[in-house]
């Protein structure tokens, strides 16, 4: 083909150009925002990324990787499903009619459901219209509905749908709520240490100022009102502004569960102080011990019978399809209820979830599937209970299980579970006892815990995370660890590898 003279003098003055500038260079971290550089989690930190390449290590070379084991177990995070945790049939039943609503209008395809799925696939949809649109900002008017019931039901006190955003997980609802109330860097929050460091990871990002309370290790884990109030009053005296006491109930990274009694301690803090309480409620039906008590129904026994103190508590309580019996992380199912905040909070709430256009409307639907399941008479009833009541066995046994190795390993200390998907084991190690330790992760410059995981992970593939993470009193180190993964085996590696590590270091 001929190319024309006008062309090729296009192409000249096109390639001059091209060449006629230095190349400007990628940004550096200097160029970041620095909150964004500064924040940490390390439930997705250096160990687990460290584990990943293990990971992929073992994949490409199977028969010569030079590990002592095929896999990683990853006990890093509670993501039930990464860890063969099935899905609910009911869930992902109702969840393929809505992706797929054809479903319905096909005699032949909607035979092999059964008939409470098809039902609530349209109920859902008659609300939602098609889940691949966005929903109202606050989330589907009748999926809010739903959640006001259940809270209801759940408290024996009402619940208002106008009260509720549904949100994409939890996390979603954590970065509006800490956004919000980070007014400047002396907007201070109280937050439990150990914590799931979601928190000091959005209060970094929002440049505001975390506050450690420390949970009692002795006690399970509980909380101290007396310290909470003497911490508010030396920030108070230094010019912090509290907006804001966290509370994670069931525990997370703990395990614990808070008795009643604590609950309306904290909730008078925050009466008296004006302080907002965020309950953060996630593992509410991961209980093995005790009875889970939501903050919502505490706080409205205390309304109705002194109405002049409580009625201005502000309580934001948080739930989630990603834990419970559900597990559906990627789902991003979550909800908040608002109580006693006012109009003009819950109106600037709306703008931001209107920023972010809508909650993920799948997420959504899976809310109102976990929190409405079938009901006792229900075709799908048998199979829901079953799968449930398996889910629950198991975690509870293997929780028992991995309690125990704990109590017979030397110089570790562990409390008993009491509900969500976590142990936090204490590894007694002190610079007399272990000198060796302490120098040589002195020389890597590592935590002594995080030394610990390390070499937890490169000899066993285990993958847990160091209670620096969290947040532990100084000079004592924990760690984190599910109990999600299956089978037994890597339980009892644990244990002799941690046999060894002793006698190794233990001088
Ligand atoms: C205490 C706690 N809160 C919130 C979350 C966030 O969960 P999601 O955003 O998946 O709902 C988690 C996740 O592990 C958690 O442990």
């Amino acid at each position: 083909m001929m190319i024309s003279r006008v062309s090729k003098k296009s192409a000249t003055q096109f390639m001059r150009t091209l060449a006629s500038f230095t190349p400007a260079k990628p940004l550096h971290a200097r160029d970041l925002n620095k909150q964004t550089i500064e924040a940490k989690y390390a439930v997705r930190g250096r160990i687990p990324i460290r584990a990943e390449e293990i990971k992929h290590h073992l994949q490409t070379n199977p028969e010569s990787h030079g590990f002592k084991f095929d896999k990683i177990i990853n006990a890093n995070i509670g993501n039930p499903q990464q860890l063969d945790q099935k899905p609910l049939t009911w869930y992902r039943q109702v969840l393929s009619v809505l992706q797929y609503p054809d479903i319905l209008e096909s005699e032949e395809l909607s035979k092999s459901y059964p008939k409470d799925v098809l039902t609530r696939a349209k109920n859902i949809l008659s609300s939602t219209g098609s889940i691949g649109a966005y929903s109202h900002s606050q989330g589907d008017q009748y999926i809010r509905k739903s959640v006001a019931k259940f809270i209801s039901q759940r408290d024996g006190h009402p619940a208002n749908a106008n009260d509720i955003f549904l949100t994409a997980g939890a996390s979603s609802a954590v970065s509006y709520l800490l956004q919000i109330l980070s007014v400047d860097k002396n907007s201070g929050f109280l937050i439990p240490i150990p914590q799931y460091p979601l928190y000091t990871a959005s209060i970094a990002l929002n440049d505001a100022k975390p506050i450690g309370y420390f949970l009692d290790e002795s006690n399970n884990w509980s909380t101290n009102p007396e310290e909470i109030r003497s911490l508010i009053k030396e920030n108070s005296e230094k010019g912090i502004d509290i907006k804001c006491l966290v509370v994670i109930n069931p525990g997370n990274p703990t395990g614990s569960v808070l008795e009643k009694e604590d609950i309306k301690e904290l909730i008078d803090i925050a009466a008296e102080f004006g302080i907002v309480l965020i309950a953060d409620e996630v593992y509410q039906e991961n209980i093995f011990q005790g009875e889970f008590i939501s903050f919502k129904k505490v706080l409205s026994e205390l309304v109705i019978a002194r109405p002049d103190l409580y009625s201005n508590v502000q309580l934001a309580s948080l739930h989630s399809t990603s834990k419970g019996f559900s597990g559906e992380c990627g789902q991003r199912g979550g909800y908040m209820e608002l109580s006693g905040f006012t109009d003009g909070f819950k109106n600037v709430m709306l703008k931001l979830a209107s920023i972010n256009l809508s909650p993920v409307v799948s997420g959504q639907a899976l809310m109102e599937l976990m929190i409405n399941p079938p009901k006792q008479g229900d075709e799908s009833y048998a199979v829901y209970k079953q799968e449930v009541d398996e889910i629950y066995s198991a975690l509870k046994e293997r929780s028992e299980l991995l309690y125990n190795a704990f109590t017979t390993m030397t110089d570790v200390t562990c409390n008993k579970p009491q509900g969500a998907m976590y142990l936090f084991p204490r590894l007694h190690f002190n610079k007399h006892g272990y000198a060796r330790l302490f120098q040589e992760a002195q020389d890597l410059g590592v935590e002594i815990d995080e030394f610990y995981c390390i070499q937890l992970l490169e000899n066993t593939g285990i993958c847990c995370v160091p209670g620096s993470g969290f947040g532990q009193v100084k000079d004592t180190y924990h760690l984190r660890t599910t109990f999600l993964a299956p089978g037994t085996e890597w339980i009892e590696n644990w244990r002799q590898f941690h046999e060894q590590f002793i006698k190794s270091y233990k001088s």
